[in-house]
């Protein structure tokens, strides 16, 4: 059982959890889980160790050993900086075979459970609410129709100066909730007491303060 206040924030790809992750957390003074960065990590190790992705006990002791460092928004592993280079397509990929392995989850269960410490913990990811954190203070599930996360996730190409498709993007969305939600480790669902959150006609800060009213409720 955590001493600290949880609030769990789960769902599926480009629902914008990370933005309302830290939103939520900045403004309570909490520390971030960003869990996704875990697998993330696991599957850079992998890479780097030539370790054969299909090989799930080989992957399971890569995430045994892992010993990332997250200091000033920066991410560190074996030393070596790997903020943007955990972020590619390639790695997002590898991370998703990897997260399907019971043993991976399980030996990054304790490093994210090591997260919750004082002031208090905002856990984003797939299974906060229902794997990790399941005595969490609030539990939200966040989602948004998946023309608007293909929006949102246009938007972010544009940005970086990458031109995609609206319709390839929205079928790509959909393949990924489909693999998520039916895989047998900790599918994609809402945890038991999870409220849903759907953003699709909020903006950001809306969404935030949303969350944290439900957060101030919890605790009347
Ligand atoms: O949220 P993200 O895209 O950074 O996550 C990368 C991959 O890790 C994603 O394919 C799903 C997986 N993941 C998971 O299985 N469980 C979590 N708690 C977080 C991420």
């Amino acid at each position: 059982m955590s001493q600290v206040d949880v609030i769990a924030i789960d769902g599926p790809v480009a629902s914008g959890k990370g933005s309302v992750s830290s939103g939520v957390a900045k403004a309570l003074d909490f520390h971030v889980l960003d869990s996704g960065a875990l697998y993330r990590l696991t599957a850079l190790a992998c890479m780097n160790q030539c370790v054969d992705l299909s090989d799930a006990a080989a992957a399971e002791k890569v995430a045994q050993s892992l010993n990332p460092l997250f200091k000033d928004g920066k991410i560190y592993l074996e030393g070596k900086e790997v903020t943007d280079a955990i972020r590619t397509e390639e790695v997002g990929l590898n991370a998703s075979k990897i997260a399907a392995y019971p043993g991976v989850r399980k030996a990054l269960f304790e490093l994210q459970r090591r997260s919750a410490v004082a002031p208090g913990l905002v856990a984003d990811g797939r299974d906060m609410g229902s794997v990790v954190f399941p005595e969490a203070r609030l539990k939200i599930f966040l989602t948004a129709s998946a023309e608007s996360r293909a929006k949102r996730r246009y938007n972010q190409l544009k940005e970086k100066g990458i031109s995609s498709n609206i319709d390839d993007l929205v079928s790509d969305l959909k393949d990924r909730d489909r693999r998520d939600m039916e895989r047998s480790v900790a599918p994609l669902k809402p945890a038991e007491g999870a409220r849903i959150l759907d953003s699709s006609g909020l903006t950001l800060q809306e969404t935030i303060d949303l969350v944290l009213a439900w957060y101030r409720e919890s605790k009347a």
